[in-house]
């Protein structure tokens, strides 16, 4: 079959196959980096989950509402106000905030400069309102956020908490939240469609860099 005769709606296929194979392959990556949470001090760890809750308590509904209003499909605006919805409406940066609490892992002040200069990137780069590259950068976090809930339990467990009700909910019900927002990225790049000379993989970059800081230990700390 020669290019001219894939129809459109194929070609859309195809194409939203292999963003989601990266993706998919870009949160696998960083999953698999992540070091054992056993062979860490408790200091290391304390200092993940705080660099996790500095980042994700003040910034998440910020991006997910950048990333509604920088949208023109009609479709995917459903998708995002649903989301947006259940985030406010069980109030999950409180529900993460007695997650860090019970770890005693609540962010310092050096905590949050830890990931001051990668979080400002990110900040403004949502901020440019580009809402095929917005979708396509927080379809990552949903995807990477559903993978890490079980590693972050990991840490809090043996910070000595019990606490689960943050790491099970988005554990669960973000796996809908990830499909959703690859349907809202479908239907934003059919109307919407990112200049060809833009990359389409810039925001996922810069969330990618964030996310290996919050995860980066200093490596002659890690226990023999
Ligand atoms: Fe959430």
């Amino acid at each position: 079959m020669t290019t001219s005769l894939v129809t459109p709606s194929v070609q859309d296929g195809l194409l939203g196959t292999s963003l989601r194979q990266q993706i998919d392959s870009n949160i696998e990556d960083l999953i698999a980096s992540l070091p054992d949470p056993k062979q860490l001090t408790a200091e290391q760890r304390r200092g993940m989950i705080a660099r996790y809750t500095a980042v994700l308590e003040g910034n998440f509904i910020y991006w997910m509402t950048a990333t509604y209003l920088s949208v023109k499909a009609e479709e995917a605006r459903p998708i995002l106000l649903g989301n947006l919805r259940e985030e406010v409406g069980d109030c999950h940066p409180a529900m993460l905030r007695n997650f860090t609490m019970a770890a005693h892992a609540f962010p310092t002040d050096q905590d949050a400069l830890d990931v001051h200069a990668d979080l400002t990137k990110v900040r403004l780069f949502l901020g440019r309102m580009s809402g095929v590259q917005n979708l396509l950068t927080m379809a990552f976090f949903e995807g990477y956020i559903q993978q890490y809930m079980v590693y972050l339990a990991a840490l809090a467990e043996l910070q000595g908490s019990a606490e689960r009700v943050y790491t099970d909910v988005h554990g669960v019900c973000d796996i809908e939240h990830s499909e959703g927002l690859f349907r809202a990225l479908y239907a934003e790049m059919a109307v919407n469609p990112l200049d060809p000379s833009a990359d389409l993989f810039e925001g996922v970059d810069l969330l990618r860099t964030l996310l290996q800081r919050i995860n980066r230990v200093d490596e002659s700390k890690i226990a023999a």
